[in-house]
């Protein structure tokens, strides 16, 4: 029989903290508390207390050192719209806003993200109603599967605002050119590039992008 020692203790701690905000964390195979071969419990490595901001939310979690942000969302947290495809900063499935960028969170780890402003695709909606991507994303038929999409969501939030200021991209036309970047098939897929879609939906998602900058 497993007793709880104090890691467990810790967790639960931390998960009735957590659910004090309004959270429901949960514990999973990366919480600090794992059974070994021979059936006694220890807890994890250095674990730490961090409090992340997700959503407007605070998480008050304890994490080790080693655990990232993608799997602190998805494992701690339990906001699993963020999905892992290739844990290697490849495929794009992890895409997050962090203080409005965007980042591949299985590339980041969760320490590191203390006071920062994580925003995740369940964050997008506004008072019930879709973001403008997500609204496109449906009206472009732009997934198939849908493993992808919620990367490829977060991500085009933050290439509409980047274009939006101006930030040239390595197919923009005349970088000296202040202003908005215009926001053409080619200046889409460059900057999508970082998300990749298995099923292909590559055109529903360029035209789907466009339609939420006003571009189509
Ligand atoms: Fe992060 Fe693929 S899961 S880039
Ligand atoms: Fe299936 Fe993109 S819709 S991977």
């Amino acid at each position: 029989m497993i007793q709880m020692d104090s890691s467990k203790r810790r967790f639960m701690q931390s998960a009735a903290a957590a659910a004090a905000f309004g959270s429901v964390p949960y514990a999973t195979a990366q919480s600090a508390v794992r059974d070994t071969a021979q059936g006694t419990v220890v807890r994890g490595e250095h674990v730490q207390p961090l409090t992340l901001n997700v959503n407007g939310r605070p998480y008050v979690l304890e994490v080790e050192p080693r655990v990232t942000l993608l799997d602190a969302l998805r494992e701690y947290i339990g906001l699993t719209g963020t999905k892992k495809g290739c844990d290697r900063g490849q495929c794009g499935a992890c895409t997050v806003l962090v203080n409005g960028r965007r980042i591949n969170s299985c590339l980041s780890l969760a320490l590191a993200h203390a006071g920062d402003d994580i925003v995740t695709v369940e964050g997008l909606a506004r008072g019930g109603r879709a973001h403008p991507v997500q609204a496109a994303f449906v009206e472009q038929d732009a997934f198939q599967c849908g493993y992808c999409t919620p990367g490829q969501v977060c991500s085009a939030v933050a290439l509409l605002a980047e274009a939006a200021a101006g930030a040239a991209s390595a197919v923009t036309g005349d970088v000296r050119k202040l202003g908005p970047v215009a926001l053409s098939d080619d200046e889409v897929r460059e900057r999508m590039s970082g998300n990749i879609c298995r099923c292909g939906a590559y055109p529903n998602i360029v035209a789907a992008v466009k339609k939420a900058g006003g571009a189509a």
